[in-house]
């Protein structure tokens, strides 16, 4: 990736064969050095063009797509902000935007990630057969990557979201002989981030086991828990028991221990957020990102395990209307088709009602009806990401397989409260 600061060459600029598709970040450019413009969204390309699914391993980003009779192409691949939205990008990046790869970290799928604004500490987790967790501490300059076991400890927490002092996780791993720990179940569970304690909130429906309880939203005014649940923690090999219940999305209430479910349509529900006017829910199906087959979505394909890629499969994030005084959720409707990246994973809604969205190389911001505005890419996929206070909210921290990266942008997050 180019220093955002540095920017790309000017020697490199002026041999590559211009052409109106793409205009590259100079001062006088597009927005910022390291920077591509798209213009008018790349909506024609010059034939020949070719985006293979897949490269092999996983699969091929936009920069990938063989363009050969437009040589400045190639640069999309190493730009760090390839912009769709020139007007509203350059609002979301402000004067100094910047995307730096901070730690290295293991391949496995990483999650979870929470900002704790009175510790000024990140948490997030491993999507492995591990109790440990990690915190990023943000105290320390440069900023320090270190391990911790809860107490007692989580297996493999999914989702977080921070809510009046907790940290309220939905866990995935489900195991019966826990090292160092009681019997788990998917489910929520809070952590006290000062003392690490946690709490077991809720661990089954009606005596079944949820399959993996994936991301997690706390609705702040009526403190509904709003949780997905898809089969992943069965085809990551982080459950010992297969799938007993239908993929679904439901709505949790701290105060009765009443779960109602929201949503029964989706194959891999994953992300959800909500909007800051309390007006929209999001959820992501990423039924692309799971097993090949058989396809069904009642069919959970117990006994076999394993996560394959399947470029037709469901990769969109849908938008509902929140009604029934913030209880149940009506109007879905597609607003987003992930083909950019992998599958929409981590889900979140900005400040001003943009959503941005973790999924292959990077991070995506659409606004609120789906128009692409401006990816930010990362070399390794990037799974999740949460907002920190720096800046009033203008930092974003993204977890990966592979890295943990840290955006700097104008772009602010909803506070955690
Ligand atoms: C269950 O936990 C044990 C001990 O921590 C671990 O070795 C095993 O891999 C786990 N099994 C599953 C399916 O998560
Ligand atoms: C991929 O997904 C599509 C659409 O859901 C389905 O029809 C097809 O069978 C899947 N392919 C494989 C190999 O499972
Ligand atoms: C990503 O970039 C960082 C910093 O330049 C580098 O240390 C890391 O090895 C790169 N990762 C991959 C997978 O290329």
């Amino acid at each position: 990736m180019p220093d955002p600061r540095g920017g790309i060459p000017k020697m490199v600029i002026a041999s590559l064969q211009r052409t109106i598709l793409l205009r590259i970040g100079t001062s006088s450019e597009c927005v910022i050095p390291g920077a591509i413009c798209l213009d008018n969204h790349a909506a024609r390309l010059p034939y020949p063009f070719y985006r293979d699914p897949y490269n092999g391993s996983f699969f091929n980003a936009l920069g990938d797509t063989e363009v050969p009779s437009d040589k400045s192409w190639s640069l999309v691949a190493d730009a760090d902000f390839v912009i769709f939205d020139e007007k509203r990008g350059r609002e979301i990046l402000g004067e100094y935007p910047s995307v730096e790869y901070v730690f290295e970290v293991g391949p496995y799928l990483h999650e979870s990630p929470v900002f704790v604004p009175g510790l000024n500490k990140i948490f997030f987790s491993e999507l492995s057969p591990t109790t440990e967790q990690f915190v990023v501490d943000l105290n320390a300059t440069p900023p320090t990557l270190s391990r911790f076991t809860a107490d007692p400890p989580i297996y493999v927490p999914n989702g977080a979201f921070f809510h009046e002092g907790k940290v309220w996780y939905s866990t995935a791993g489900s195991n019966a002989s826990v090292a160092g720990g009681p019997e788990q179940r998917p489910g929520l569970v809070t952590l006290d981030p000062y003392t690490l304690k946690t709490t077991t909130i809720l661990d089954n429906y009606f005596g079944y086991a949820f399959s993996d309880c994936d991301d997690i939203i706390v609705d702040p005014v009526t403190g509904y828990v709003w949780f997905t649940v898809p089969y992943y923690s069965w085809w990551l090999e982080v459950s010992d028991i297969a799938p007993q219940l239908r993929s679904a999305t439901y709505r949790f209430d701290p105060k009765t221990g009443s779960t109602v479910v929201v949503n029964d349509e989706m194959r891999s529900p994953n992300g959800i957020a909500l909007s800051p006017d309390r007006r929209h829910l999001y959820i992501s199906d990423t039924g692309a990102a799971g097993l090949s087959a058989p396809i069904s979505l009642d069919v959970p394909s117990p006994g076999i395990q394993g996560i394959l890629y399947n470029t037709t499969g469901k990769r969109t994030i849908y938008k509902f209307d929140l009604v029934d005084d913030g209880r149940a959720i009506v109007n879905k409707r597609p607003i987003h088709y992930d083909a950019i990246g992998t599958v929409p994973d981590g889900l979140k809604v900005a400040r001003n009602g943009y959503i941005v969205t973790a999924t292959g190389n990077g991070l995506s911001v659409l606004d609120q009806y789906g128009d692409m505005i401006l990816r930010v890419q990362t070399n390794f996929t990037a799974n999740n990401f949460i907002w920190t206070d720096v800046d009033d909210y203008r930092e974003v921290w993204i977890v990966g397989q592979g890295g943990v990266a840290r955006v700097k942008w104008n772009l602010q997050g909803q506070r955690a409260q």
